[in-house]
């Protein structure tokens, strides 16, 4: 059959990668050909996010491109993710030479999808739909993301998410294990658990936590590194720090988002804790696990935020000093409770705080990552450095990035580090031994 060759860009979240090599998958599995960019596809597949405004501007002008090439031979656009199962009317509006459109929930009917001329499906289901994993097109052959649960139920005022994906549907433990052993025997080297609210988590077998079922992983699985992200404040449970300090491979690593410090802030947003108790959360986690590098997402210039609200976010900042921060300005999503609050807080304000957390977060990262010259730490080579072809670029347990003399790409490295700046670190690979 001619007209087989695929390219999916895929915008937003780690799910939404998995997605696509899901989706990629799928169609390897019967006979497409995935190629490096839409230049050469015949297919295109744009996975979308629509977290915030700026992804779906992207999206609109990323589809404008391809309608140019589109104008000049064939091609079949697909858009699935967020946006579709948000704004199909809007993407029928003003791109109506789309000619599939994939909810959310549906992006598993890809094969089928694209053998018709024109077609769409949004259904949301209430469980889990699980798809074979053995033919997933894998970012690489030494780390894995693992889905174990998908949707929110927790309806922050701000976020589309338990709109665009639905209520939160868990993977049962047996297939999650099942893969995890798959990904053992090829060799991988690290697996990232994955979901929008894994502190939800609730076996639909067996009731099984969170905290239990990554102490199952690092039971029954020889996998060296496990991660698992987004946790949720209100949900976290203090064992999940119990089952890091108990095992190696449960990195002592975990994104923990606050995103607010004001109290005022936080009733708004609808989550459902106040800092006073966030800041408990972090000072157990530390007691249990003191060598834990938490990483954090904000927003700033959420409706009502004053100077003195903000005050409260810096303060949390230089307390806890995250490992990373991932900071954005609030942007008003249709359809979310505070679509209809006033968004008072003018952009150059928003501007300026986003500017303000981002450069106290550079000193705090410089800071300790200064402290980290003269220690040898382990590495999971990722890529080769595009500047320099001599040096690779690897990840430590906490997450940071270092660049490495030498080394293979997706191997392990004990590293010498040797210099460091705000956002990553340098060093060689060490041989010496230890002591
Ligand atoms: N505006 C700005 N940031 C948002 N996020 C989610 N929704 C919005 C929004 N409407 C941020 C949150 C979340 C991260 C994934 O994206 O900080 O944790
Ligand atoms: Fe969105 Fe809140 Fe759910 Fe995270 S917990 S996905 S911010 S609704």
């Amino acid at each position: 059959m001619a007209n087989k060759n695929f390219f999916i860009k895929t915008y937003g979240c780690q799910m939404n990668v998995n997605d696509s090599e899901k989706m990629a998958g799928i169609l390897i599995r019967e006979g497409y050909i995935s190629v490096e960019d839409e230049k050469n596809a015949d297919i295109v597949i744009v996975n979308t996010c629509s977290v915030r405004e700026k992804a779906k501007e992207k999206l609109f002008s990323f589809l404008g491109k391809l309608n140019a090439i589109k104008k000049k031979r064939e091609m079949k656009i697909v858009v699935t993710g967020c946006v579709s199962q948000l704004l199909k009317d809007e993407i029928r509006k003003r791109a109506p030479y789309v000619d599939i459109i994939l909810g959310t929930n549906s992006y598993f009917k890809i094969k089928e999808a694209i053998q018709k001329q024109n077609y769409s499906d949004f259904q949301f289901y209430k469980q889990w739909i699980e798809i074979p994993f053995e033919p997933i097109l894998r970012r690489n052959n030494f780390s894995a993301y693992v889905s174990i649960m998908e949707g929110c139920d927790s309806f922050c005022t701000y976020c589309v998410v338990p709109f665009s994906r639905g209520r939160e549907k868990f993977r049962p433990s047996s297939s999650i294990l099942k893969e995890i052993r798959f990904l053992e025997e090829q060799g991988f080297k690290e697996v990232q658990l994955l979901g929008q609210n894994v502190d939800s988590y609730r076996d639909p077998e067996t009731g099984m936590d969170l905290a239990s079922l990554l102490e199952k992983v690092a039971k029954t699985s020889s996998i060296p590194w496990i991660r698992f992200l987004t946790s949720h404040p209100v949900k976290f449970s203090i064992r999940i720090a119990e089952v890091m300090a108990r095992y190696n491979q449960v990195l002592n690593s975990i994104h923990l988002p606050f995103q607010a410090g004001s109290n005022k802030i936080l009733k708004l947003m609808n989550r459902g804790y106040t800092i006073e108790q966030y800041l408990k959360i972090i000072k157990k986690i530390k007691e249990i696990v003191p060598s834990i590098a938490i990483s954090t997402d904000i927003i700033v210039g959420f409706p009502g935020e004053t100077d003195e609200d903000f005050e409260r976010t810096v303060e949390v900042l230089k307390e806890v000093e995250f490992e990373n921060m991932f900071s954005f300005k609030y942007s008003p999503r249709p359809g979310t409770k505070a679509y209809y609050f006033e968004d008072d807080v003018p952009d150059k304000v928003k501007t300026e705080r986003l500017i303000y957390l981002q450069n106290l977060q550079k000193d705090i990262q410089l800071k300790n990552n200064l402290k980290k010259i003269g220690k040898i730490l382990r590495a999971l080579t990722e890529t080769v450095n595009k500047k320099n072809s001599d040096e690779t670029v690897g990840r430590i347990e906490s997450g940071r990035i270092v660049n490495i003399k030498g080394g293979k790409v997706g191997e392990f490295y004990d590293v010498l580090i040797e210099d460091a700046g705000p956002h990553n670190l340098k060093g060689s690979i060490w041989e010496g031994g230890f002591e």
